[in-house]
This record gives C-alpha cells, sequence and structure tokens, in this order.
C-alpha cells in the first residue's frame, strides 16, 4: 500500500511555527502583513484569495485584500503596486495570477518590490533561486512539494526527478529547487512538447504532476515504487455536488496510487501547503 501523503498534516506543522515566528515579531512591535490582490471574477481565484486572507487573520497577521474589476487598466493595478510597495504595514505582496487577458502580468510582477515579493515570481527572485541565494522568496507551490517530499522521508539525491509542465509559478522553480545542491536529484522537465512522455516519466523515481490537465497522468507513465507528487487543482463539473464540481489532480489517482511508493492526494496534498509556505515567506519578508 503506498504512503498516502498528508499535506493538510504538514501544512499545520509548517503553520505552528509560523505561529511562534509570528508571536516573537509581535513582541518585537512587527506585525507581518500580506497584501492579496484580485483582478476580475475567476472563481478559483477568488476562493484562493479569501483562504490567504482568512489564513492571516486565524494567525493574526495583517493582511489587506484588494479587488479590482475584470475591466481594471494596467495603471490601475500598477497604481496598487506602488501604493502596496509604500506601505511599512505590508511586508508581503501577492498579485493573484491569472490575470485578465488586458492586463500584462509580467509588467506587473516587476514593478512589485523584489523585497516584498512572497511569490518568488519577480526576476530577481528567480534569478536567487537559480543561483541558490537563499536571501530570495522562493515560490510557494514548489518550495512546498520540497516540504512534502522532506516530511515523507523521501531521498532526492541522486534520484531521478521528472517534473511535468513548465510554468514560472511551478515548473521550472521545482526543477530549479529538485536540483539545487542539497537536493541533489536529477532533474528532466517534460512539456507539451515531449515526445514519449509515458517512457520519459518511467524512468523517473519522483514525478511531480504540473500540467493543469485533470488526470493527465495514468499508470503507464509511473514506475513501480516511483514518488508521485500531484500538482493540479482542476475543476471538473459532478452534478452530484452542490457546487457542480469537484477538484481533480492532473494525476489519474485511482489508477495510479497502487504503483507508488508514495503519493500526494487532491485535495488535501500540495494545495494546503501553498498557503503554509506564503505564510512563511510573509514572516521572511517582515524580519
Ligand atoms: N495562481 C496559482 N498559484 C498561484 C500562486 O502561487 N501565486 C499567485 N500569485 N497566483 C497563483
Amino acid at each position: 500500500m503506498p504512503t498516502i501523503i498528508d499535506g493538510k498534516e504538514v501544512a499545520a506543522q509548517v503553520l505552528a511555527e509560523c505561529a511562534q515566528e509570528i508571536v516573537e515579531l509581535k513582541s518585537q512591535g512587527i506585525t507581518p502583513g500580506l497584501a492579496v490582490v484580485l483582478v476580475g471574477e475567476d472563481p478559483a481565484s477568488r476562493v484562493y484569495v479569501s483562504s490567504k486572507v482568512k489564513k492571516c487573520a486565524e494567525l493574526g497577521l495583517h493582511s489587506e485584500k484588494i479587488v479590482l474589476s475584470k475591466e481594471a487598466t494596467q495603471e490601475e493595478v500598477l497604481a496598487v503596486v506602488e501604493r502596496l510597495n509604500l506601505d511599512p504595514a505590508i511586508h508581503g505582496i501577492l498579485v493573484q495570477s491569472p490575470p485578465p487577458p488586458q492586463i500584462d502580468e509580467e509588467a506587473i510582477v516587476r514593478a512589485i518590490n523584489p523585497a516584498k515579493d512572497v511569490d518568488g515570481f519577480h526576476p530577481e527572485n528567480v534569478a536567487k533561486l537559480a543561483l541558490e541565494d537563499s536571501s530570495g522568496f522562493v515560490p510557494c507551490t514548489p518550495a512546498g512539494c520540497m516540504r512534502l517530499l522532506a516530511a515523507a522521508g523521501v531521498e532526492t539525491s541522486g534520484k531521478e526527478a521528472i517534473v511535468v509542465g513548465r510554468s514560472m509559478i511551478v515548473g521550472k522553480p521545482m526543477a530549479l529547487l529538485l536540483v539545487a545542491k542539497g537536493s541533489d536529484a536529477t532533474v528532466t522537465i517534460a512539456h507539451s512538447r515531449t515526445k514519449n512522455l509515458a517512457e520519459v516519466c518511467r524512468r523517473a523515481d519522483i514525478v511531480v504532476a504540473a500540467v493543469g490537465i485533470p488526470n493527465f497522468i495514468k499508470a503507464e507513465h509511473i514506475k513501480d515504487g516511483a514518488v508521485v507528487i500531484d500538482v493540479g487543482i482542476n475543476r471538473v463539473e459532478d452534478a452530484s455536488r452542490k457546487s457542480g464540481y469537484r477538484l481533480c489532480g492532473d494525476v489519474a489517482f485511482e489508477a495510479v496510487a497502487d504503483k507508488t511508493h508514495a503519493i500526494t492526494p487532491v485535495p488535501g496534498g500540495v494545495g494546503p501547503m501553498t498557503i503554509a509556505m506564503l505564510i512563511k515567506n510573509t514572516i521572511k519578508a517582515a524580519r
């Protein structure tokens, strides 16, 4: 039977560490502050933004939620970022992705003060990750995946790892973390143009799925005894649910789980880790 890696439990451990640090900082008169900016009405983004703000409140962090309409202009979003860059009560700034099409997301990310870029998306923080300079911010989702691997006691050194997906939010930073000194995996980054994906994936001891396609990774992609980290949070229609949908990963869990040594579920795997690592980054920013 595979180990089901419990993201809720590991996230609770991370948040317990954070709670201690927050008490310490507050005793020095510092309350870490996070600003979350939502542009538009993407239903998933609304849920993510609300849960981020709620978690801040639970932990006694200062937070600010700024919601702009789906017609907001680039100048309006930039003005919000500028104001937050200058606000001493705000240590971390996050602009939820993806914004509506009229917004140039890259320009928004570049406008964020890198010292407040708790998403780790600013070029300065991307460079620091590549340079293995720990003074930067590591993107929350891949940082959470690394923490899950550690919590599950997965040895990465010398292992073959494959990251399926090359996004700047997950795929590329995940590959950099896995290959970094201390982790020392041998890393392949696969994507939509990769030939013989199943064959390439079957070489891997560790598979990280971050493609955003429900049930994309199947049994044929997985070597017996591999460790599988499923980053996908896809909404699929489900008339039997009150909401009309259910969440489904990038991995066909039922078909894959029995082949694995360990696997993350969806929901309850990587998802809870992302918020926990965001809180951790916000505390780092406040320090
Ligand atoms: N959209 C999906 N994941 C993320 C994330 O980690 N940060 C931001 N800003 N947007 C996202």
